[in-house]
């Protein structure tokens, strides 16, 4: 096991090296399109060709908020169009998260592969 710590519209990372990529509540802090692009480029290269992409955002009916900060809220359909060609989307998932404070969020969960 290796941890690595960066931001991860900025990190290098070995290319066809990984077979998953799981990502909880990262990806909908980045309201760049720019930030996004270079987020995706970065499975893209990091990803093993046919390897699998877990990421799960915030839902259409989520928090507008998190950690202070102004977030993105994505259906299904939406979160995988960021993705764009070469990632086939499997599955989607919609959770109820309750928080510690007893709030409920909702996460979609997206589950596509990369073209092998
Ligand atoms: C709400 S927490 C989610 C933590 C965990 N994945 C979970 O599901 O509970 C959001 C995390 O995104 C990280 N984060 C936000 N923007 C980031 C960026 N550009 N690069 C790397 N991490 C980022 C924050 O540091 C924080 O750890």
């Amino acid at each position: 096991m290796q941890w690595l710590v960066g931001d991860i519209t900025r990190l290098e990372l070995p290319r066809h090296a990984y077979d998953l990529w799981h990502d909880r509540a990262v990806f909908h802090f980045l309201r760049e399109p720019e930030d996004r692009r270079r987020y995706v480029e970065l499975v893209r290269h990091a990803l093993k060709p046919g390897g699998h992409v877990l990421v799960a955002t915030f839902g259409p009916h989520g928090p507008e908020r998190c950690s202070d900060l102004d977030v993105m809220r994505y259906s299904g359909d939406e979160l995988h169009g960021e993705f764009g060609g070469g990632f086939t989307k499997v599955n989607e998932l919609t959770e109820l998260h309750a928080t510690p404070s007893g709030k409920q969020q909702e996460f979609v969960y997206c589950y596509c592969r990369l073209a092998g």
